[in-house]
């Protein structure tokens, strides 16, 4: 695993979206915020509502017709949902391969593996992302691996995209995506749902909506950010705010008895199932087997 340096001379341009939806929204955000060309900005979205959207961004070049958006783009991100990701792929296959040089297909598709997406843009370089929801904030995690044709500077490109929506680290493998979907993919959710137990837990013991979740969100927020500095555990923090016998050694010791920690790792081993088997619903293999049968 490897995290990202500032990548920002190592931006592509062109530069297009497919799909101009919640992530393209952020990750172009982040890079007009980042001083990017928006007239080396291309994005695609059948929505003329959307299209509106993005052009309330900035001077962007935008298409219905996504082969229009790609033509001589370096890097093309597919930020669409994973479901029209196959039949898309394989429309604009040859408009991708008329260029002298294919573009690098970067995919935030969840459950979309490598072998679909080679396999529907026939053989271009492809990397897969797994962002989260946070990106929207620019405060995402982001974890990527590459197929072996991606060139060192085609990594450097893609990082530098999926650098605009946070934090960005290189898998060895791909099979890890599975386990960082599991943890950072759909991690936001269990951090939500934790909040909402605490606040009606509060709300239980007499606070008023407001303020239990004012308290809730407002911890989790200090929390967080004390276990992100540098250096920081979050087991040696628990320790330190853990006096012997008093009120939070109280909470802890119900989370233990209620079986807290194998919980979460049932509750993590199901998303890291769900990725697998989702992409084995959603891949080429999947798709080709329906059009036999159709
Ligand atoms: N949002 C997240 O936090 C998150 C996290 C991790 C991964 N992802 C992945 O990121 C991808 C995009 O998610 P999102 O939340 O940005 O979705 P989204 O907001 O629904 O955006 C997708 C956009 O693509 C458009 N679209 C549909 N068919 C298209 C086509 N054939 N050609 C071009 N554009 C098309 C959609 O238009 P219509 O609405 O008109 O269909 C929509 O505007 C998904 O694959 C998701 O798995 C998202």
């Amino acid at each position: 695993m490897t995290q990202s340096a500032d990548l920002r001379g190592a931006l592509p341009a062109p530069l297009a979206f497919i799909g101009g939806g919640n992530m393209a929204q952020a990750l172009i955000g982040g890079l007009l915020a980042s001083g990017a060309d928006p007239t080396q900005l291309r994005v695609s979205d059948p929505s003329p509502a959307c299209r509106a959207v993005l052009a309330d961004l900035g001077p962007l070049a935008l298409f219905e017709d996504n082969a229009a958006a790609v033509v001589d783009a370096q890097v093309v991100v597919l930020a669409v949902k994973p479901q029209v990701l196959g039949p898309l792929l394989e429309a604009l296959a040859p408009t991708l391969h008329a260029a002298h040089t294919p573009p690098l297909l970067l995919s935030i598709a969840a459950g979309i593996n490598c072998a679909s997406l080679l396999h529907w843009g026939q053989g271009a370089p492809v990397v897969r992302a797994m962002p989260n929801t946070p990106a929207l904030l620019r405060s995402g995690s982001t974890a990527l691996f590459a197929t072996a044709a991606v060139s060192a500077a085609q990594r450097e490109q893609a990082e530098a995209v999926m650098a605009m929506a946070g934090s960005t680290y290189w898998l060895e493998t791909e099979a890890a995506l599975a386990a960082v979907t599991a943890a950072s993919g759909s991690g936001p959710a269990y951090f939500f749902r934790l909040m909402e137990c605490m606040i009606d837990a509060a709300v239980k013991q007499g606070l008023a909506p407001s303020l239990a979740r004012a308290l809730v969100t407002e911890t989790a927020l200090g929390a967080a950010r004390m276990a992100t500095q540098k250096g920081a555990d979050p087991a040696a923090l628990r320790v330190a705010v853990t006096s012997p016998g008093g009120t939070t050694a109280a909470a802890l010791a119900a989370f233990e008895a209620g079986a807290f920690p194998a919980l979460v790792e049932t509750a993590m081993a199901a998303a890291a199932q769900r990725a697998e088997s989702l992409a084995q619903e959603l891949g080429a293999e999947a798709c080709r087997k329906q059009g036999d049968q159709a």
